[in-house]
């Protein structure tokens, strides 16, 4: 797939070095760092590592389908990790080529070391031979905390060692902090100084941007406006204004509580920033799943220093925790729930410019990914993502976990950020691993967003969230798609809402609420809101191209439909909004399928409440997915895995939503219609379908 294009290799530029004949620029730095520098003395001993390509990630996206696609032969027959580690590992001509270079400078092979994740040669040498190896300059850097890092601006690789290299570090990514001052503190600021991305880099607070805005609501559940009818099922009357476990039970036809659960059918909910408390759980499940005892809790697996469950008017229980909790129990209780506590950073401080977001989570439960090199990047990005240990007050002081904990095989995000907040290749890295992942029979899911076709209140700079057009645009009229919704192997989950006055026998419809409508009746939130309509995001990506398993549907749409001006996104994204255009009709399109995310009455800050969002909508698909793996357990099969392939391949497994647009960004959006759209999907679950589906499946 075009996507993994390696990115380094710059055209060629004047240099006052002395580049040996055959040699290429391997790497540029673009933006001067400003630093205070000194040539790093020539006998100076510095650990060289050479990170080797990985080999085959091109193909991944075939091995994948391989293990996911209904068709193929090899259907549910996941990889271990073992086997996923030893597919992208560097081909042995790579590991040969680079070898050979080394040892002709007159390196034995006992002084190269091959790091035990195979993706790196490490070998310590004197900085004038360093220089020579890779004609450079190496410079000592101090940065304002009186760190000392070794650089370069620039270095060249002979042309037939090139392509099996990734990067060379010291290099234009610095070394790792010198020990020759004292001080460790950890703020600094220019890397990777050789980003290019079309956009600046985040500088907004990063944390949750779509999780659920909790809306406090009336707190009886005995007055809706729905018709009673005598097709109603009893307690069913009011599910248009309040959603409760029997109304989600009826809506998609899942059974009033399954007996059994097998301890790998455990459901994941990534966490951060966000904390529940025991408290509203067992408000809930007093008040609405008698059957569950009080004080039943989840596992909580804390990464990087994230603690659950908070006192129950501790600020820091949102909302989204106690949601994702008090839906997964409505469904899948016997089964268990782990909770993966994500980041000190919060807690710390309150707020962080560590806008970076899953690498850490990713780290915790993959071990490889920690040291993992593509794209040009090896492991966390510093610049982005928290570092630890963490020096401030309460700051978590351990190292970065790596592989801690075991990821099960369902995990729900109801968290993201604007795709165009990342550099490209930081996202193409992190959903490289989603893929691997998925090869390994884990179900990542997603919530779509809420704000429609923009990223919601002051992303990207502006009020509404949405992107400029070229040039000096200032009206920011493109749609902003979301990340991780853009990465292909997510399934991303969209919203759908039975329109108040309808019964749990209507049609659902797209998610949209107009919030200063709802507020001003309830009395309650503000009167006054910018972007009036909550509304199930859904849209294309700038970055990922389109995936194989849902082009046929998504180009039906495209093809049917009057829409908004589109454009054809180049593979860097640099032309977004060309032409008046406002999305990208090339890229990767969600959400894949959808679920209720409206008048949800929950327990949150110890009273009940009303809220809205597709954060209600993952966990609900979560838990779907959950059951489906337990009836697969008792038939003698593995984990559903990555269901996207089989869903669209399958659609009469979900009900179609036909009703409703996503608007934002002073455009109405897309609609919905017969078949997929970008704003639900291919529809919400229908659990006795799909269990026929996954059951028939090998
Ligand atoms: C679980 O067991 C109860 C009592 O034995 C039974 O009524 C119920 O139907 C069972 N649930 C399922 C999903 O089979
Ligand atoms: C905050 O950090 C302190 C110290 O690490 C820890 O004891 C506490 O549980 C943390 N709280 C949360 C909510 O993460
Ligand atoms: C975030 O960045 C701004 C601007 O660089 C800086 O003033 C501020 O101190 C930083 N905050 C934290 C918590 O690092
Ligand atoms: C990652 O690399 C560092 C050296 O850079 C090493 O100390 C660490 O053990 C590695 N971690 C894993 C999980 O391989
Ligand atoms: C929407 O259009 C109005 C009027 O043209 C303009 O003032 C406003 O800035 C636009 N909003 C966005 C998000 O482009
Ligand atoms: C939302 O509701 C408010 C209050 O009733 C109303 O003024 C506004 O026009 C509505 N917005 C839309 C987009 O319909
Ligand atoms: C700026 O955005 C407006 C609104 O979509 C569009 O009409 C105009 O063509 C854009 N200008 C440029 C230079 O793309
Ligand atoms: C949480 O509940 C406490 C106690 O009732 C109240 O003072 C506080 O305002 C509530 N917090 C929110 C965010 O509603
Ligand atoms: C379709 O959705 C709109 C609002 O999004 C709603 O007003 C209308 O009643 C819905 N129609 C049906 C048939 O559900």
């Amino acid at each position: 797939m075009s996507w993994y294009a390696s990115l380094t290799v710059a055209s060629l530029i004047a240099s006052a070095l002395a580049i040996p004949a055959g040699h290429v620029l391997h790497e540029k730095r673009t933006i001067s760092n400003h630093l205070e520098r000194r040539r790093v003395d020539g006998d100076a001993i510095i650990p060289v590592r050479i990170a080797l390509k990985q080999s085959n990630l091109e193909t991944g996206y075939d091995r994948l389908m391989e293990v996911s696609h209904p068709e193929s032969a090899r259907y549910g027959k996941h990889f271990s990790a073992e086997e996923v580690a030893e597919m992208f590992a560097p081909a042995q001509e790579s590991i040969d080529t680079v070898k050979n270079w080394l040892m002709g400078f007159g390196f034995g092979e006992e002084d190269i070391m091959h790091y035990t994740n195979k993706n790196w040669l490490a070998i310590d040498m004197p900085a004038s031979k360093a220089e020579e190896l890779f004609a450079t300059e190496y410079h000592e850097h101090d940065f304002a905390d009186r760190s000392m890092r070794i650089g370069c601006d620039e270095y060249y690789l002979p042309a037939h060692v090139a392509p099996h290299v990734d990067l060379i570090k010291p290099g234009v990514v610095m070394s790792n902090r010198m020990k020759k001052r004292s001080l460790h503190k950890r703020q600094w600021g220019n890397w990777p100084p050789n980003h290019k991305g079309p956009h600046s880099w985040p500088h907004s607070q990063g944390w949750p941007s779509h999780t659920s805005t909790p809306i406090s609501g009336p707190t009886s559940t005995s007055s809706g406006s729905g018709p009673t009818s005598t097709s109603i099922p009893a307690g069913l009357a009011n599910c248009d204004t309040h959603i409760t476990p029997p109304c989600l039970r009826y809506l998609y036809q899942i059974p009033a509580h399954p007996n059994n659960t097998s301890p790998e059918n455990v459901m994941g909910l990534y966490e951060s920033g966000d904390y529940f408390a025991q408290e509203d759980l067992d408000l809930f499940f007093a008040k609405f799943l008698p059957y569950i005892p009080q004080g039943t809790t989840p596992k909580v697996d804390s990464v990087d220093g994230g603690h659950a469950p908070v006192a129950v008017h501790n600020p820091l229980n949102g909302g989204e925790s106690d949601t994702d909790l008090e839906l997964a129990y409505s469904l899948i209780y016997p089964q268990t729930v782990t909770v993966y506590q994500v980041d000190d950073i919060p807690n710390a401080t309150g707020h962080t410019n560590a806008t970076g977001f899953l690498n850490d989570f990713l780290d915790a439960v993959d071990g490889s990914y920690c040291n993992y090199t593509a794209f040009g990047i090896t492991g966390n990005s510093p610049s982005i993502d928290p570092q630890y240990p963490d020096p401030r007050k309460n700051g978590y002081k351990g190292q970065l976990m790596c592989g801690t904990y075991q990821l099960t095989r369902v995990v729900s995000i109801s968290y993201g950020s604007p795709e165009a907040q990342f550099p490209q290749n930081y996202l193409q890295r992190q959903c490289s691993e989603i893929m691997k992942l998925g090869m390994q029979g884990h179900s990542i899911l997603n919530a779509a967003g809420d704000y429609g076709v923009g990223a919601g209140p002051n992303q990207n700079g502006n009020p509404y969230g949405c992107l400029p057009g070229p040039g000096s645009n200032t009206t920011f009229p493109v749609y902003s798609p979301d990340w991780p919704s853009s990465c292909p192997y997510m399934t991303v989950v969209g919203g759908s809402q039975l329109n108040p006055g309808q019964n749990v026998n209507d049609r659902e419809s797209a998610m949209q609420v107009n919030l200063t409508a709802f507020n001003i009746a309830t009395g309650e939130g503000q009167p006054t809101l910018l972007i009036q309509y909550f509304a199930s995001a859904g849209g294309f990506s700038n970055f990922f191209p389109i995936p194989s398993y849902q082009k046929a549907d998504v180009e039906n749409y495209i093809n049917t439909q009057t829409l908004p001006p589109s454009y054809n996104a180049n593979a860097q994204g640099t032309n977004i909004g060309e032409g008046g255009g406002l999305w990208n009709r090339l890229g990767r399109a969600y959400p894949d399928v959808a679920a209720n995310g409206a008048y949800l009455d929950i327990f949150n800050n110890g009273t009940e409440e009303r809220i809205f969002g597709t954060s209600l909508a993952s966990p609900i698909f979560a838990s779907v997915l959950t059951l489906l793996n337990q009836d697969r357990t008792e038939a003698g099969k593995g984990p559903v895995g990555f269901v996207n392939p089989v869903l669209y391949a399958n659609p009469w497994v979900l009900n179609d939503i036909i009703n409703g647009s996503n608007p934002n960004c002073n455009s109405s959006g897309f609609h919905a219609t017969t078949g997929w759209d970008p704003v639900t999907g291919l529809g919400t679950p229908n659990y006795p379908k799909m269990r026929e589906l996954f059951l028939s499946l090998p």
